[in-house]
């Protein structure tokens, strides 16, 4: 029967060189090139690791690395860590791993499957170069049967080379994502082999399962070849001879089919069994969901032929304290924050994404444009597209393909139409049920892939003139591929271009970008106008614009990098959301400003709002909308406070008050229900329990009992403190300790000079089934 095991724990990792060989363990005399199973040096399974560091996946190395603020300006747009083509010494990474074989094995087929590694790497088995893969998004697979040890110890090993980049973010380094070695019968379901599509009739679905199953043997096969989903079977009969693979293709009528939608996220199972010699040789299965979907010139989005305005983000895959190395479980996290702010859409930007955020997103209900890294063309760069869509097709949230994002240079030309043409193709070839995009923008908007694509990709309404384009094109939908790029710091509400902040006012943006209302606005009230992406969800490390040095990271999200919300979350969820929404900002500690005016804000959707200060009214405003409303405030201390309402009745009341100084510490573990991972709050609190949205004290942490402290992050871009360490600042009041629990309850505790400390006991880790 198929296994599927991790091989996430026990790695030996380190640092080898990409331009000095004497310090890359051989890898330039690596025999392996010259006689097979030759593997020189770290490739060599007798080579000694046990010098190195030991390190559990996933691992990105360059959170680890110290910045070079004289780096440059690609430096800058990857957020100064010293690596990349100046950083040779920190560029590549080396991982050595076991794992044991038993007998019994011999004659199953195996393989060792990598969900991402960044980037270039080469992998060893045994001594055996068994394959490179550049990409350091796609997942890739090798089959590693002829070369095992059977009952005995098998040697793995990964040589990443990150000295080039594939973006213009952080993009992390090693093997960041999951391992796992795949075992199956010779006869088997192929990998990526099941591809679903799902038709609606009324109440009926019906079901289409095209499996391709392979024969990895010398004899010819004969096999049953069964598809359930729920009770409903459909099978048949096949002959398949030795080394030849098969597509079948099953229908199966599904009554009453329960949709999936961004509200009720059902999901079926595709169990497809393979059954040969009276016995089930393979089981395997698909999970994916019932929905129609439709994109029309006039009226944007359709899902299950209902309206659906696309109220999205795009997102880098990273998060502070652990870079790229996101836990499964961080994932989610993210994504139910995104959720929770009324959004419906996830842009995978600007590459194929870890499996478990699809997988997440099918589980929420968030409709997804994958994104393909490079619209380069040629066998490397076509199959990083078909690799993504292949894995991915079977997932009911991926509503678009994207061939890739601004392409300069190709998107307007002749060649780049021609390279575009191929790569839609390709997409239609493999998955002829979903619609073709990509992000476009200047010359593109215009010539060359537009008209390659399904679905026009608009980045930014800023950047060319999108009325004219609609009335030149008036039978082409569109979607807002990428929108915003608003500028804000969490609880930051003056400009600081010296220590690299930007007031959180939704004001400033660059000369491409616009503030969350005046886009939103405009996208809101057409109807042609499918929707879009807010340019990010989170902040990301590199790209600091407005600013350079000492500031290293992004000011997009409207989550910083450990998720706190800034304010323009609450535009956004009062706009896009169902639930009341009354947000009031800025703080109300603002010492030494007495009087002086303040321009205080409310994100809301209720009708009106009243302001008071300290008890008297600043008057009534009426909420436009789509828009905020605005008092210029005295400033005295004390507290503010907002009512809102609606139809004329009260609905919310909320208040921000001038703190104390800040007294103690708070933590919080904001995924009490995760298995695997505690993301633990800090706060800084008064002597009334308030938060102190200044506080900047320095916090120690220790972890009592077990359990492993996965990284650091406070959300300021600026900050220089290490992610990977058991101490951070607070930022405004702020920071986060990402911790993996425990096999028993562990205590985490947090301590402070001036302030109060505080621990926090943490569940024990829950094994998977
Ligand atoms: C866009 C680009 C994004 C990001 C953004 C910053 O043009 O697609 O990757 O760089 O600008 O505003």
């Amino acid at each position: 029967m198929r296994e599927r095991t991790s091989l996430d724990k026990g790695w030996r990792f380190a640092l080898g060189h990409a331009s000095d060989g004497s310090k890359d363990f051989d890898f330039r005399r690596d025999r392996s090139l010259v006689k097979a199973g030759e593997g020189r040096g770290a490739a060599s399974p007798s080579f000694d690791d046990s010098g190195w560091r030991t390190v559990e996946l996933p691992h990105d190395w360059a959170i680890e690395l110290p910045l070079d603020p004289d780096g440059g300006k690609e430096l800058a747009e990857h957020g100064f860590r010293a690596i990349g083509p100046d950083h040779p010494e920190h560029s590549v990474g080396w991982y050595r791993t076991g794992f044991d074989i038993p007998e019994a094995d011999l004659g199953r087929r195996i393989a060792v499957e990598f969900d991402g590694v960044f980037r270039d790497s080469v992998v060893w088995i045994n001594g055996h170069r068994i394959g490179r893969h550049e990409s350091g998004h796609t997942s890739f697979r090798f089959d590693v049967t002829d070369h095992l040890v059977y009952g005995g110890r098998n040697t793995l090993v990964v040589r990443c080379d990150a000295s080039s980049w594939e973006g213009w973010w952080y993009e992390g380094a090693g093997i960041y994502r999951h391992v796992w070695l795949t075992k199956t019968a010779p006869l088997h379901v192929a990998p990526s082999g099941t591809f679903v599509t799902t038709e609606v009739i009324g109440k009926t679905a019906t079901v289409t399962a095209r499996t391709t199953v392979a024969n990895e043997s010398d004899t010819q096969a004969m096999f049953t070849l069964r598809s359930t989903v729920e009770s409903l079977v459909s099978s048949s009969m096949h002959i398949l001879d030795p080394w030849q693979s098969v597509e079948v293709v099953h229908a199966i009528s599904v009554p009453d089919a329960r949709l999936w939608s961004c509200e009720t996220p059902n999901l079926y199972s595709l169990q497809t069994e393979i059954e040969s010699g009276g016995q089930v040789v393979d089981r395997h299965q698909t999970t994916f969901g019932v929905r129609t979907l439709r994109w029309d010139a006039n009226e944007g989005f359709f899902l299950n032929d209902l309206p659906v305005k696309i109220k999205g983000t795009c997102n880098h895959q990273q998060h502070a304290g652990v870079g790229t190395a996101v836990p499964d479980e961080l994932h989610f996290w993210r994504l139910r924050k995104l959720k929770a702010m009324g959004s419906n859409a996830y842009r995978c930007s600007h590459y194929a994404v870890a499996p478990e955020v699809l997988d997440e997103c099918d589980r929420l209900g968030l409709l997804v444009m994958a994104e393909n890294r490079l619209a380069g063309g040629g066998p490397e760069f076509e199959g990083q597209l078909r690799a993504m869509v292949k894995r991915d097709r079977n997932h009911p949230s991926v509503i678009l393909w994207s061939l890739g994002n601004e392409e300069h240079t190709v998107q307007w030309s002749i060649t780049g139409e021609r390279i575009g043409k191929t790569l839609a193709r390709a997409c239609h070839e493999l998955d002829p049920t979903r619609a073709v995009t990509s992000a476009m923008h200047d010359r593109g908007f215009n010539e060359g892939f537009m008209h390659v694509v399904d679905v026009h990709g608009w980045n930014y309404i800023g950047v060319g003139d999108i009325l004219k384009w609609r009335e030149r094109n008036p039978h082409r939908p569109i979607v807002g591929s990428e929108e915003a790029s608003t500028v804000c710091t969490r609880g930051i509400y003056i400009d600081d271009a010296e220590r690299g902040y930007v007031s959180a006012y939704d004001r400033r943006t660059p000369k491409w970008g616009s503030t969350a209302e005046k886009w939103w606005t405009f996208f809101a009230e057409r109807p042609w106008l499918a929707g879009g992406f807010v340019w990010t969800g989170f902040d990301y490390f590199g790209e600091p614009i407005p600013y350079k040095w000492p500031c290293t990271a992004s000011h997009f999200g409207l989550m910083d990098m450990c998720g706190f919300p800034k304010d323009n979350f609450y535009y956004y969820k009062a706009w896009w959301g169902g639930d009341p929404v009354l947000h009031l900002f800025p703080h109300w500690n603002w010492p030494g400003r007495d009087g002086e005016a303040i321009d205080v804000r409310c994100f809301t959707n209720c009708d009106s709002v009243e302001l008071f200060l300290n008890g008297a009214s600043l008057g009534r405003r009426e909420v436009p909308r789509n828009s905020h409303v605005a008092w210029s405030v005295n400033y005295t201390p004390g507290m503010l406070e907002a009512v809102g309402h609606r139809d004329g009745v009260e609905l919310r009341r909320t208040r921000v008050e001038t703190t104390g100084e800040a007294a103690r510490l708070e933590l919080i573990d904001e995924a009490a229900d995760f298995r695997d991972i505690a993301i633990v709050a800090v706060r800084a609190v008064d002597a009334e329990g308030r938060i102190v949205p200044t506080a900047n004290d320095f916090v120690e942490f220790t972890l009592e009992g077990g359990g492993r402290l996965l990284g650091v992050g406070n959300g300021d871009p600026s900050s220089h403190e290490p992610d990977q360490a058991s101490s951070r600042s607070l930022f405004n009041g702020l920071a986060q300790a990402i911790v993996q629990r425990g096999e028993g309850p562990v205590t985490l505790r947090a301590a402070s000079k001036k302030l109060a400390s505080c621990t926090v006991s943490l569940r024990e880790r829950v094994q998977d089934a």
